[in-house]
């Protein structure tokens, strides 16, 4: 029985090297570039270990890949944006959120102090502004059930009971002195209620939910796969809401360099200042990176060069004629029998 076992046991594995082997290369390539720098304006993040680093890959059917620190739990900071989004959709459908949040890319940093000139709107949900906005939407008959419904919520696109890191939490509080200005700025032009300190507490909970690189890539899966979780089958979002997050993503989701982004890899993403990366593509799989340096627009300089790569080499781009990812598609195959 164990020679057959281990038999079949190496068959699988032989079968699915050769994504893994592309993951492993990538991988090996990538951990020693030593640019870029740890977040330290919420003094907790300044302890990250800048040689962190993992990337994952699930898929809409359930695989999952997984090369270096994909167990490593962080806080998944800015990456909660577009989810977080989704839910404020879901209470509220389209035209009330968009009277309170734009769809528009600002060019600037993810925490400028800026609103829409015309509509007083911050620009859109992926920038500070517009997610504290989106977080003040966030429904609940007072604070502890809408954190209650937010991990719920989270819990959905990564499977499992979802935590809050409270060190984090406590450090970002004491420090967000800028996102609280940016929330009574558009308390003052009513885009945002009078719980205006409890959604930036609020706020400041969903950036410090711990989460690890395999928890984004099923999360982009989740989203590849229609808004269902490709592995417990259990849906996290209406599926028509599904093309508004990724639109947001591909838009705004790497703050000032979304343009670049959207014309060189073309993946819907969002970046966080804990060092992760999700970006979705969609029908097939679903990316998480992990790795503490950013560049200097705060996003991870390793997960950037990773997708970067990803796209150009099996045609990830979502504007790639032909659809993109079948060259990965094939790297697939054979764990598909
Ligand atoms: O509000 C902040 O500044 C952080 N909690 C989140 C910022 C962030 O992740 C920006 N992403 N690159």
């Amino acid at each position: 029985m164990t020679d057959e076992l281990d038999l079949l046991i190496g068959k699988m594995k032989t079968a699915a090297a050769p994504l893994r082997d592309v993951l492993r290369d990538l991988h090996a390539r990538y951990a020693p570039v030593d640019e870029g720098k740890v977040a330290d304006y919420i003094p907790e993040l300044a302890k990250a270990d800048s040689r962190s680093f993992g990337i994952a890959i699930a898929t809409a059917d359930g695989q999952v890949f997984e090369v270096g620190d994909c167990k490593q739990l962080f806080t998944i900071q800015s990456i909660s944006k577009p989810f977080v989004y989704g839910l404020a959709l879901e209470d509220h459908g389209l035209e009330h959120v968009l009277s309170k949040v734009g769809v528009e890319p600002t060019g600037e940093a993810f925490n400028a102090i800026v609103l829409d000139e015309a509509s007083n709107r911050p620009f859109n949900p992926m920038v500070n502004a517009g997610a504290i906005a989106t977080a003040d939407l966030v429904k609940g008959k007072d604070f502890p059930e809408r954190v209650t419904r937010l991990l719920a919520m989270f819990g959905k696109y990564c499977g499992r009971d979802m935590y809050i890191d409270n060190s984090v939490f406590m450090s970002e509080r004491m420090t967000g002195h800028r996102n609280r200005a940016i929330g009574h700025l558009m308390l003052n032009f009513g885009m945002v209620s009078d719980k205006v300190d409890e959604s930036l507490e609020l706020y400041f909970q969903q950036c410090s939910v711990l989460v690890n690189c395999r928890d984004l890539a099923i999360m982009g899966a989740t989203l590849a796969n229609g808004g269902v979780n490709p592995i417990t089958k259990v849906r996290a979002i209406q599926q028509p809401l599904v093309k508004y997050l990724l639109s947001v993503m591909l838009s705004c989701g790497m703050y000032d360099y979304a343009g670049e982004w959207a014309y060189r890899v073309g993946i819907p993403s969002k970046s966080g200042v804990g060092g992760g990366i999700v970006g979705v593509i969609p029908g097939h799989f679903g990316i998480g990176i992990f790795s503490p340096p950013l560049d200097a627009k705060g996003n991870s300089v390793r997960g950037i060069r990773v997708c970067t790569e990803l796209s150009e080499r099996f045609g990830l781009h979502c504007f790639e004629s032909g659809f993109g990812g079948k060259k990965l598609q094939e790297l697939l195959a054979p764990t598909r029998g």
